[in-house]
C-alpha cells in the first residue's frame, strides 16, 4: 500500500524497485554501511553504502588511507562483506547501492557475478586521494574516460543496474564525459556539484537521459527544489544525512508533490528550464528561447509540432479549443495562472495535479524522441 503510494506520488523505480522518497544516502567510506542507513530508513528512498575496495590495488590504497587517519572499510574477504551488507539492507523499503572502487573492469564484473542484480552498483569515480587515484581508480576515472567506459560495460555484461559518481569541474568536459557514460550502457550518473550550482545539473540533463542525482549540500529544500526543477531525478546526502535533515526534506518534497503533481517538473524554457520543458512551450509562433533551442536540438519546426501532436493523441492533453493553439499540448506550467486553461481542465474533469502528471509524460516522450536520436546537446 505504502509502496503503491510512492509510486503514484513520484513514478520512481531504480533497479526494479519502487523508490519511496527521491532522498538518497551518499557514500561515505568507513560510515555508511547498512546500519547507518537502516536507522535512517523511514526517509530515504536509496542508499549508497560504501566506499568499499574490491580488489588487491585499491584495498592496499585503503590501507594507506586509513593510516593516514581516513576512515576506510576493509575486509579480509570483500565480496562475502558485501553480500551481508546487501542482505541486510534487503527488505527494508531501501534501494541498495554499493559505491565501489576497482582498478580494473575484471575487478567490478568479478564482484557483479557474485552479488547479482540485487543492489545498484555505483562506480567510485570521485575519489582524489591521491593513493587511490594512483590504483587508478577514484578520480583517475574522470580523466581516463575509456576506462571507465570499460567498466561500465563490464558491468552491464553482467545485467546490473550501473551508476557512476562523479565529481563536476573535472573532466574538461562533463557535458561529453555524461554522454560517454550513457552511451557505455550506464542507467545512473551521480553528480557531486562541489563549487557548481543547478546550471550544471541542467547541462547534463541537457546531455543524456539518465537517472540524474544531484549530490552536495542538498541541506535545505530550496536548494533541492532548484535541482529538481532543472532536471535532477534525486538528490542525495552525504554530511549532513542525519535524521532532521532528511526528515524535513522528505516532508517538504512530499507536500510540495501533494500540491503540484510532478515533484521535479522542470522550469518553463523562458526562464531557464531544460530540455524537459519543452512540455510545456507554445507553438513556435513567436520570438522566444523556444526557436534558438530547436535550432540547437537540430528539430525543425514541423518536426517539434509532429513529436507534441503525436505524443499528446488519445490522451487528456489533445483537447482545449478555449486555450490558446487549440490543446493542452501547448499549454503553460501550472505555476503561470490561465483562466482558459483552468476553464479547460474543469470542463475535462482533470485536476492541476493530473494535468502536471499528464506533462511529464509528454515530457518522458519528448526527451526518449530527443536522445533515441543522440541529439547533440544544448549550449547551456
Ligand atoms: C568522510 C567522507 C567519506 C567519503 N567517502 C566517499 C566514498 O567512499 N565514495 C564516494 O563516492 N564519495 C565519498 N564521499 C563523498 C560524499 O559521498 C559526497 O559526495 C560529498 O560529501 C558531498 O556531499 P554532501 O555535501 O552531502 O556531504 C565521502 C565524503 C566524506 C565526507
Ligand atoms: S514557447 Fe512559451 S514557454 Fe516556451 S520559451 Fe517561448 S514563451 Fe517560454
Ligand atoms: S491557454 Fe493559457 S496556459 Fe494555455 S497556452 Fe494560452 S496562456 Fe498558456
Amino acid at each position: 500500500m505504502e509502496t503503491m503510494r510512492s509510486f503514484e506520488r513520484y513514478h520512481l523505480l531504480l533497479n526494479g524497485h519502487v523508490v519511496r522518497t527521491p532522498l538518497a544516502l551518499s557514500a561515505m567510506a568507513g560510515i555508511v554501511d547498512a546500519d547507518y542507513a537502516l536507522a535512517r530508513a523511514s526517509h530515504i528512498g536509496v542508499a549508497f553504502l560504501g566506499g568499499f575496495s574490491i580488489d588487491g590495488p585499491t584495498m592496499e590504497a585503503s590501507r594507506i588511507m586509513e593510516r593516514s587517519g581516513r576512515r576506510e572499510f576493509l575486509y579480509d574477504d570483500p565480496e562475502e562483506e558485501l553480500c551481508r551488507q546487501a542482505s541486510l539492507v534487503n527488505g527494508s523499503g531501501i534501494v541498495c547501492g554499493l559505491n565501489l572502487r576497482g582498478a580494473t573492469p575484471e575487478s567490478f564484473a568479478n564482484v557483479a557475478s557474485q552479488i547479482g542484480d540485487q543492489v545498484i552498483y555505483e562506480i567510485d569515480a570521485h575519489c582524489r586521494q591521491a593513493p587511490m587515484v594512483e590504483a587508478r581508480s577514484g578520480e583517475y576515472l574522470l580523466s581516463h574516460s575509456d576506462l571507465l567506459a570499460e567498466e561500465i560495460r563490464a558491468l552491464k555484461r553482467e545485467d546490473v543496474t550501473v551508476s557512476v559518481k562523479i565529481r563536476a569541474g573535472v573532466s574538461p568536459d562533463d557535458r561529453r564525459l555524461a554522454k560517454k557514460i550513457w552511451t557505455a550502457g550506464a542507467d545512473i550518473i551521480h553528480v557531486d556539484l562541489m563549487d557548481y550550482d543547478y546550471q550544471k545539473i541542467r547541462q547534463i540533463r541537457n546531455s543524456c537521459p539518465l537517472v540524474l542525482i544531484a549530490n552536495n549540500s542538498m541541506n535545505t529544500f530550496d536548494r533541492v527544489r532548484d535541482m529538481f526543477s532543472h532536471g535532477a531525478d534525486l538528490v542525495s546526502l552525504a554530511r549532513n544525512a542525519d535524521l532532521r535533515t532528511l526528515a524535513g526534506l522528505d516532508a517538504a518534497i512530499e507536500r510540495h508533490t501533494d500540491e503540484h503533481g510532478w515533484y521535479n517538473a522542470p522550469k518553463q524554457l523562458c526562464r531557464g528550464g531544460d530540455v524537459r520543458a519543452l512540455t510545456f512551450c507554445c507553438m513556435p509562433v513567436k520570438d522566444c528561447p523556444l526557436l534558438p533551442t530547436l535550432d540547437r536540438l537540430g528539430l525543425s519546426r514541423e518536426e517539434y509540432l509532429e513529436l507534441k501532436q503525436r505524443a499528446v493523441a488519445g490522451t487528456p492533453l489533445e483537447p482545449g479549443a478555449q486555450t490558446c493553439f487549440g490543446s493542452l499540448a501547448w499549454c503553460c506550467k501550472d505555476s503561470s495562472p490561465c483562466m482558459f486553461r483552468e476553464m479547460t481542465l474543469s470542463q475535462c474533469g482533470l485536476s492541476r495535479q493530473e494535468y502536471m502528471r499528464q506533462k511529464k509524460q509528454l515530457a518522458d516522450k519528448i526527451v526518449q524522441h530527443l536522445f533515441s536520436r543522440h541529439a547533440e546537446p544544448h549550449t547551456n
